[in-house]
């Protein structure tokens, strides 16, 4: 059946041109915020309007929409895990998101947390711009060479192949894991593909943990990803271990990440946390982490391209039909 939508509320600016086009379908209002609203604030707008543009931080839950009107929530951001999912499937709710334009930047900012955590570039930019730099020091500021080293690659997906095509380029041995990551996992032709493609091989989680230098997250969060890293997995890994996490911030038991990082064992390079926008305090004065404000996607290019694949899925769904990024059609979901 074909939904009546009468009223849009984009949560964040919306570009002109899109704003435009899609009020020739139904009447947009903008919710420009940068914290995340409130739960009673969250409830008024799912009471108020048929479609919510949503981002990460915008609590979807039944909380929220139990009683509201909405319809369809098109989420600017290809994780959904602040959606109730199953709830809105259950209601008849429509859900879209954003895959496939946003691998290469999210790719991009891994790479560059990855190399600012190897190569200790803020640490070198701080020490610089507080004079502290006397003249070439042959011991001064010593990364670590990143050719020839293991790159684990948790989450082989669109995100996660490109990372390895990445890693590839610098020379690097690529293992990685898929959803079945224990130690009885079947190789399938995805795997082979992956052999070919990127000569990457497939382990088990706590492999990768072991045998990683650079450990990049590039799963979605979902019941079976939530603390997936945890102290045990982060115990397993090597001294100085470079670990990023450019996926969500509840895939690492965050405490236990925070020890390992107090305790300089590690090193990671972070642009996701457990309750954003808080950073675990004890971080914001070490040298071993690198943080950056969950911009994996952050480009003005790709997030031009979010906004209008998610206006583009109510459009079509205002006119009865199914964009491609419509996740109800999902089999797997
Ligand atoms: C951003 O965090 C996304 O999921 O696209």
């Amino acid at each position: 059946m074909q939904p009546i939508f009468h009223s849009a509320v984009s949560l964040g600016k919306l570009p002109e041109d899109l704003v435009d086009k899609l009020g020739q379908f139904v009447k947009v209002e903008i919710v420009d915020r940068t914290q995340p609203l409130s739960l009673e604030r969250m409830q008024e707008l799912a009471a108020s309007f048929d479609v919510i543009l949503s981002e990460p931080q915008d609590r979807l839950d039944r909380q929220t929409l139990e009683g509201g009107k909405v319809k369809m929530i098109a989420q600017r951001a290809v994780g959904f895990d602040n959606i109730d999912f199953e709830y809105c499937k259950e209601q008849g709710i429509l859900v879209a998101n954003t895959p496939g334009v946003l691998d290469k930047a999210t790719a991009d900012l891994t790479f560059s947390l990855f190399l600012a955590c190897a190569r200790r570039i803020v640490e070198a930019d701080k020490y610089v711009r507080a004079g502290l730099w006397n003249g070439f020091e042959n011991e001064l500021m010593l990364g670590h060479e990143t050719a020839g080293k293991t790159f684990g690659i948790v989450g082989m997906g669109r995100i996660g192949k490109e990372v390895a095509r990445r890693a590839q380029a610098f020379d690097m041995r690529i293992i990685y894991t898929r959803s079945d990551c224990s130690d009885s996992f079947e190789s399938d032709e995805k795997d082979l593909d992956l052999q070919q493609k990127y000569g990457a091989c497939r382990v088990s989680l706590n492999t990768l943990m072991r045998e990683s230098h650079f450990i990049s997250l590039n799963c979605p969060l979902n019941k079976d990803t939530a603390g997936l890293i945890g102290a045990e997995q982060i115990a397993l890994m090597k001294d100085q271990a470079i670990l990023i996490n450019t996926s969500r911030g509840k895939v690492v038991d965050e405490a236990a990440l925070v020890k390992a990082l107090v305790e300089n064992r590690i090193v990671a390079g972070l642009d996701v946390f457990s309750y954003e926008p808080n950073v675990p305090e004890a971080l914001i004065k070490l040298n071993n982490v690198v943080l950056a404000p969950h911009i994996g996607s952050a480009t003005e290019e790709t997030r031009k391209a979010m906004a209008q694949l998610a206006v583009n899925a109510v459009i079509m769904a205002a006119q009865g039909k199914s964009a491609a990024n419509l996740l109800n059609q999902s089999p797997a979901l």
